[in-house]
């Protein structure tokens, strides 16, 4: 049984970094093009990426099943590891037991945010050019505004922290100055990426995006009549 966990474990850590890290990223440049490009720049990315060829297979299993798999075997180890933090020293002490938590508000994030974006789209509530407005409707309402913050913090926090954690478990930087430089890289990722997400969050609340908004709800309406 101790061999399973260990090929369970390895495979969880392996899957923290391809392809969910590479997802991340991916993820935060795709809604970084409303920052630069505003609605339509943000059409255009959604587009290409929707247009990649077998992009379901790619989203199956680039990313649905590792995070299913990441989230809900991460859980396990969390709820397993509560025990066990007292037997690590200094300054990782947090560092850890912040991995654990973050895991758990991302959890809980992702899995409401993919219901009201990507769930959405799947069921035919919205298509993928109304997701620039839906994602307006989002970020201006404070509630979800305030969910999302926390939510991107955690989950880029995680990211970051994870990659660090996965380059000491996998014997990649041994030495304390390689991981004290390896922090320092990371820890810059980390505000990086935090601030290119949020940078896509205050643009989506943006009026140009407001508009794509209310010619949706026009057409809605007029269907609505019709
Ligand atoms: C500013 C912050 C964010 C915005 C504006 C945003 C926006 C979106 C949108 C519009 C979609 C639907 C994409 C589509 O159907 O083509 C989506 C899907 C998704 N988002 Fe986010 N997102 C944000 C942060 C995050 C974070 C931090 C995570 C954590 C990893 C995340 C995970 C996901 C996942 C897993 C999907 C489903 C992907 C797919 O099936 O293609 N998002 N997001």
């Amino acid at each position: 049984m101790k061999g399973n966990s260990y090929y369970s474990r390895r495979l969880h850590s392996l899957l923290g970094v391809i392809p969910l890290s590479l997802f991340i990223v991916e993820h935060m440049l795709t809604n970084f093009a409303a920052v630069e490009g505003g609605p339509q720049g943000f059409k255009d990315a959604v587009a290409f990426l929707n247009g990649l060829p077998l992009v379901f297979f790619l989203e199956l299993f680039g990313i649905w099943l590792p995070l299913l798999f990441h989230g809900v075997y991460g859980l396990y180890i969390a709820y397993q590891s509560n025990i066990n933090t007292g037997q690590f020293q200094y300054g990782r002490n947090w560092a850890f037991a912040l991995q654990r938590i973050s895991g758990v508000i991302t959890f809980i994030f992702v899995v409401w945010h993919v219901y009201q974006t990507r769930f959405q789209v799947a069921v035919g509530n919205v298509t993928h050019e109304q997701l620039g407005s839906s994602m307006h409707d989002i970020a201006n309402n404070p509630f979800f505004f305030a969910f999302y913050v926390v939510g991107v913090v955690a989950a880029t926090f995680h990211f970051a922290n994870g990659m660090w954690a996965f380059l000491v478990s996998w014997g990649i930087t041994v030495g304390p100055r390689a991981q004290r430089v390896s922090s320092y890289i990371w820890m810059g990722v980390f505000v990086i990426v935090t601030a290119m997400f949020l940078a896509s969050l205050a643009a989506f609340r943006g009026d140009e995006f407001k508009e794509a908004s209310a010619a949706i709800d026009a057409v809605r309406s007029l269907v609505n009549i019709g």
